[in-house]
């Protein structure tokens, strides 16, 4: 990398990072009394309606619980020809920054923006919006019994009529919750959010504390302080009343429900930062990830090397670990991929805003660590990630975050035929797989695409329900059909 890239790269990540997508809106003005009265009434509804829980098709941006990341429903491989609607923001394609998807059970799809959350039909037809400037959404939100939950900048976290859109409860749990792209998750009637985003932390600001949440009333019940503050918070719930998740330093931790009390606490790098999250497989193993150089982030290469940790989830215990030779900052998915035995793990690879980097996917095999195939993607072309700098005159006009600066790549999923679904910061939106078995994805019958001319927010994960595929680029909604 040339000086002048160096010197812009560095200026990219200490100050336009930490302080312009750092910059928080003041506080929301809204009308406290008349929610709480609306709250009862709803939540009233909500539960006369008696709600199958366990229908959704991708219940939060991870998908399904107990197996996260997978779709028993089979996804268009031919991306590039199979776009059955788009959407932006009627005032333009970067009137608002786009983040998770979820899809219920009659596949209208759920979608997390920077001005609030959104649902839509399975045509496209945008049937109630809910905004929270001038607060923002950053996570991909979460359905549950009838409720879309999420959480905003100003410390609220809240749960919205799945009908309606309308406020079911809101409750602040902190003076603010991070500008990071990380997953609301709800089950067994809990609702787990990261909270309390002040200093310190290997990052400058993160989130503090993690909270559990009274699914049906808001009311808060417990409060749990990790060792080092978390980013990109993905907490996955485990059979038997607990969840698994990391720390920004990859260190695992299992954590009781409905207490909040930790069972055990394993691994992670004291002093590094990712923003990788952990993966729950249905094998009784959870995956965290880290990188290896410590902060600060502009030491680190896109050649620095990361580490892919297996631990057992009833103990804790080291199961294997793999060095990655790239940085793991996004979370891995755990599932069943084209042609191969057993479960992998499929891992992309990224040290994101880097002019000139190139970013991987690999897939490793679940049990063992071993590599089973790679994907060569793309290397940023620009000083920034497809479509950051086109949208910063707008986006600032429009009340919303300068820049998306997001993950290299979007969340990984996997249809029930092995295929991997994988957005890229350059903007392309892959589908991927290794037919012939010669450890690489490479060709035509390998590799579809999709343009989108955006990068993928961390939050943004592909969600797969029958004969359909949607997900956020930093900008645009896009739905693909079969
Ligand atoms: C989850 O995956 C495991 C292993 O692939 C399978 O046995 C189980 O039936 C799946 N559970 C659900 C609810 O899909
Ligand atoms: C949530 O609140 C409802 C109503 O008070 C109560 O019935 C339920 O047991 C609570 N759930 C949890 C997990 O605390
Ligand atoms: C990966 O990190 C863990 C700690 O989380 C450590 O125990 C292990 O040795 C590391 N593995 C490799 C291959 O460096
Ligand atoms: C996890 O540990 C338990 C004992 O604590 C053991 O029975 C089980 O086989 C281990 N699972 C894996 C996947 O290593």
């Amino acid at each position: 990398m040339s000086r002048k890239c160096r010197v812009l790269n560095m200026a990219l990540w200490t100050g336009l990072v930490l302080s312009l997508k750092g910059k928080l809106a003041s506080a929301q003005t809204e009308c406290d009394a008349e929610r709480a009265g609306l709250s009862m009434l709803q939540a009233h509804l909500a539960k006369e309606r008696n709600v199958d829980r366990s229908r959704y098709h991708w219940a939060s941006g991870r998908g399904n619980f107990p197996n996260y990341s997978v779709s028993p429903h089979p996804a268009p491989f031919k991306v590039g020809g199979s776009l059955a609607w788009k959407w932006h923001h009627p005032l333009g394609r970067f009137a608002t920054l786009t983040f998770g998807t979820a899809i219920d059970a009659d596949s209208n799809i759920y979608l997390s923006a920077a001005d609030g959350i959104r649902k839509f039909d399975p045509h496209g037809v945008t049937l109630w919006e809910y905004s929270t400037l001038p607060a923002w959404v950053y996570n991909a939100p979460a359905l549950y019994d009838g409720m879309v939950h999420s959480s905003d900048t100003d410390g609220y976290v809240f749960a919205l009529d799945m009908q309606t859109g309308k406020q079911v409860w809101r409750t602040r749990v902190a003076e603010s919750i991070g500008q990071d792209n990380g997953f609301s998750m709800a089950h067994a009637g809990v609702v787990v959010a990261a909270c309390d985003w002040r200093k310190p932390s290997n990052f400058d600001k993160a989130n503090h504390k993690i909270k559990g949440l009274n699914a049906s009333t808001g009311e808060e019940l417990w409060t749990f302080e990790p060792d080092t503050p978390v980013w990109n918070f993905l907490p996955l719930f485990v059979e038997g009343g607990s969840f698994v998740f990391q720390d920004m330093t990859g260190k695992a931790y299992r954590v009781k429900l409905d207490t909040g009390t930790l069972v055990w606490k394993a691994g992670g790098l004291e002093g590094t930062w990712t923003d990788g999250s952990a993966a729950l497989g249905p094998n009784g193993l959870v995956y965290t990830v880290h990188n290896v150089h410590p902060m600060p982030i502009t030491e680190i290469s896109e050649y620095s090397p990361g580490n892919l940790s297996a631990f057992n989830v009833s103990d804790g215990e080291l199961v294997w670990s793999a060095v990655t030779p790239r940085p793991p900052n996004n979370a891995p998915a755990i599932g069943h991929v084209k042609n191969l035995p057993g479960l992998s793990v499929v891992m992309p690879l990224c040290q994101q805003v880097r002019p000139g980097s190139t970013c991987d996917v690999e897939v490793y095999d679940a049990e063992t660590g071993s590599l089973r195939w790679i994907f060569h993607g793309p290397t940023q072309t620009g000083l920034l990630q497809a479509g950051d700098a086109e949208g910063i005159a707008m986006r600032t006009s429009h009340g919303i975050p300068t820049f998306c600066l997001p993950n290299g790549w979007s969340a990984p999923a996997i249809d029930s035929e092995g295929t991997v679904f994988v957005g890229n910061e350059e903007g392309i939106f892959y589908a991927l797989r290794d037919l012939d078995g010669d450890g690489v994805a490479f060709g035509d019958d390998e590799v579809a695409l999709y343009d989108t001319r955006a990068a993928f927010a961390g939050s943004s994960s592909p969600a797969i329900a029958p004969g359909l595929l949607a997900v956020a680029s930093c900008d645009s909604l896009f739905v693909f059909e079969t």
